[in-house]
């Protein structure tokens, strides 16, 4: 018999659909997170006022080619680039190189794309290495952090992680979502509810849905060999966002600062196994200088 090419057919899946991998699959999957890493390392030195989301999205474009990896991005559901910037108050999937929406704090609407003193931004790059996906984001600031931005992107940060200590085989997804959703609303800020993490490895989106809100103890138990993304967006006001006219970047309704990190990761005998930590140690803070 002819090996299937097709190597999504491998493993087992569970009761709710969720890929079991081999553990061979884990090397597939370090590669892949760890190009997104190197990729989002080298972001830092183009993020200043004055620089466009456009040409952050053109290098990001150019050094996924040059890698010889694919984007995971571009002709994703018509998604045409091969990152999601996301600038202020949008929540994710920003476009790169569109208009950066007006939000609470600027005095005139922006007409461009052009990065401003204190903006913060969120990197989203998904690439294919070897067929297998690697999906990271991380926070960004064009100059100088005001305060409030600067907590909120450590209390995301931090949601982040403290999800991630949640994965072990035993637990639950609902126990990732209960660890962020009680961390975050302690500090008075919330989580967004209309977009979640996803399973991923041969493929870009999977089961399960990651909730990055939930009740401990809830949902699917966790597996050794499972693959997943969790990427919590935590907002400085209320949950609620809507998705602008351009059909893809989504805002916070209430025009508050928003904040998201993303990792991929694997759950293995004892834990995570983060796919995509910064090979320069540099996911957070990426505005200062360790
Ligand atoms: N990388 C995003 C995620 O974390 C998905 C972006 S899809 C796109 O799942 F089409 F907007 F790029
Ligand atoms: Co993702
Ligand atoms: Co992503």
């Amino acid at each position: 018999m002819e090996r299937d090419l097709n190597q999504d057919h491998r493993g087992r899946l569970t009761r709710d659909g969720i890929r079991i991998h081999d553990p061979a699959d884990f090397a597939g999957m370090h590669k892949a997170g760890r190009l997104a890493a190197e990729i989002l390392d080298e972001v830092i030195a183009l993020v200043r006022p004055g620089a466009t989301t456009a040409e952050i999205d053109a290098y990001i474009t150019r050094r996924v080619d040059q890698a010889g990896a694919q984007s995971a991005t571009i002709g994703y559901k018509g998604y045409r680039h091969a990152s999601c910037i996301s600038v202020n108050h949008v929540v994710c999937h920003g476009i790169p190189g569109s208009k950066i929406p007006k939000w609470k704090n600027d005095s005139f609407a922006r007409t461009d794309d052009v990065l401003k003193d204190g903006d913060i931004l969120n990197v989203d790059v998904t690439v294919i290495v070897d067929g297998w996906y690697g999906d990271s984001s991380r926070m960004y600031v064009a100059g100088e952090p005001k305060p409030y931005a600067r907590r909120l992107i450590q209390v995301t940060h931090d949601a982040l992680m403290l999800g991630i200590e949640a994965v072990k085989p035993g637990n639950t997804f609902g126990d990732i979502g209960h660890a962020i959703q009680s961390f975050v609303e302690a500090q008075g800020m919330s989580v967004v509810r209309d977009f979640c993490g996803h399973g991923l490895g041969r493929v870009f989106h999977a089961p399960p849905n990651v909730l990055h809100y939930g009740r401990a103890g809830t949902g699917p138990v966790l597996e050794e060999g499972m693959f997943f993304t969790i990427e919590p967006m935590v907002n400085l006001g209320r949950p609620e966002t809507k998705v602008l006219a351009d059909d893809w970047t989504a805002i916070t309704r209430d025009k508050s600062l928003s904040a998201q990190f993303e990792h991929s990761v694997g759950v293995t005998r004892d834990g995570a196994d983060i796919f995509t930590l910064s090979p320069a140690g540099r996911f957070h803070p990426t505005f200062e200088v360790a």
